[in-house]
């Protein structure tokens, strides 16, 4: 089995490549930056350092907010032909806090209230409107630095005066009390493999690491680990870091990270989550490449005239043979069936029909 991990070559992509190691026979660790993208009249192209990219079992691919369009690129170009973990659509909306917001609601996942809107004199309109405090953030990622807090009108107004003369545009949102502290949930598949609790330094709001934020380990309460899970769901993502805030009310999302950084949840926790990755990526890639083999089988299945509605053979058309005056059926029709001598057998037959089923021995018999 072949893996890549296509990344920015982070310290966390490098241990994760080490961690494959132990799975796949051959993992390559290919920089991001290295690669094309070419739209053909009849075909696209992935390139790496000017070569076609190889094939793979498995391609793991993962970047910066900055790098969106690349990631989107290649994952849409190979999604259906490698086991990838985060789909194309991902990328765009998972590096957006407000999009993140959108795509979450519509699946009844609890976050703070937001307020977007195109200008910033719209967005003082909406500061009429709201209760304080509020939390006035950037869209696209910042570790923490693009996270205003504000308690009140003119307080919130001055700085969207101060951010004018920037033209950026952002996500005006519910303030939720939680001590200044948030959680880190790491999902991979359907399961929290990891958590920790970040708390703000002395006097701070924002629980960022590179804010002066110290983590430790915690473990979630069932509620807050299905919110986690179902996040991750929602936002196409197998491996993914879901943010979230515990209150008295409830967990609350406030983002998800698809490539998270490994530094931070190994020192709090303890927990090897490159290896937990590893494996997953391993076992996803076998899942993909059997599945690959049934759709073979049943294209020559189809190419014998074998028709097979979804997974069931429904219809063979074929010539019988006969010894003497006996029916011969062919050994597809053994495996298929998975007759066996001592079954018992109901034969229904009139002219031109056949049916032959196995008799169900009642259980406990
Ligand atoms: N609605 C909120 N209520 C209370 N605290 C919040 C809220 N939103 C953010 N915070 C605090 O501010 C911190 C940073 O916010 P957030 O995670 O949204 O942005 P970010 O960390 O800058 O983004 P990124 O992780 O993508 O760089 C959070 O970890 C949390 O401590
Ligand atoms: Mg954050």
């Amino acid at each position: 089995m072949k893996a890549a991990i296509i990344s920015l070559e982070s310290e966390s992509s490098r241990w994760t490549v080490t961690a494959m190691q132990n799975y796949f026979d051959n993992v390559d660790n290919i920089n991001l930056k290295e690669i094309e993208v070419h739209s053909l009249k009849n075909k696209i192209e992935i390139l790496h350092n000017g070569k076609p990219l190889g094939k793979y079992d498995c391609i793991y691919v993962k970047g910066s907010f900055r790098y969106a369009l690349i990631l989107t690129a290649i994952t849409s170009a190979l999604f259906d032909k490698t086991y990838m973990p985060i789909a194309p659509e991902s990328f765009d909306i998972v590096h957006d806090k407000f999009l993140t917001q959108l795509v979450l609601q519509k699946h009844n996942i609890p976050m703070p209230d937001s307020y977007f809107s195109p200008t910033l004199n719209a967005a003082k309109k909406i500061l009429k409107k709201i209760n304080y405090p509020i939390i006035i953030k950037l869209p696209k990622g910042t570790g923490g630095k693009g996270v205003m807090f504000a308690d009140s009108f003119p307080a919130a107004s001055s700085m969207l005066d101060a951010i004018g003369p920037l033209k950026l545009q952002v996500v005006i949102q519910e303030y939720m009390e939680t001590n200044s502290t948030d959680t880190r949930a790491i999902v991979v598949g359907d399961k929290v493999v990891a958590s920790y609790q970040r708390k703000a330094a002395e006097g701070e709001k924002r629980a960022n690491i590179h804010m002066g934020g110290v983590g430790i380990k915690c473990i979630l309460d069932e509620k807050t680990k299905k919110v986690a899970v179902k996040t991750a769901k929602a936002l196409k993502s197998d491996i993914c870091a879901v943010d979230i805030l515990e209150t008295p009310l409830g967990p609350f999302v406030i983002e998800a990270n698809i490539s998270p950084g490994l530094q931070g949840v190994t020192k709090y926790t303890g927990i090897d989550v490159a290896d937990i990755i590893a494996k997953f990526l391993y076992k996803k890639a076998n899942e993909f490449k059997d599945k690959g083999k049934t759709k073979d089988t049943s294209k020559i299945f189809a190419d014998l005239g074998i028709k097979a509605a979804s997974d069931e053979i429904k219809e063979i058309i074929t010539n019988v043979d006969f010894r003497g005056d006996r029916i011969l059926l062919p050994e597809l029709i053994t495996k298929i069936t998975k007759f066996d001598e001592k079954d018992e057998l109901s034969i229904k037959a009139d002219k031109g029909r056949l049916n032959i089923e196995k008799i169900k021995k009642e259980e406990n018999k």
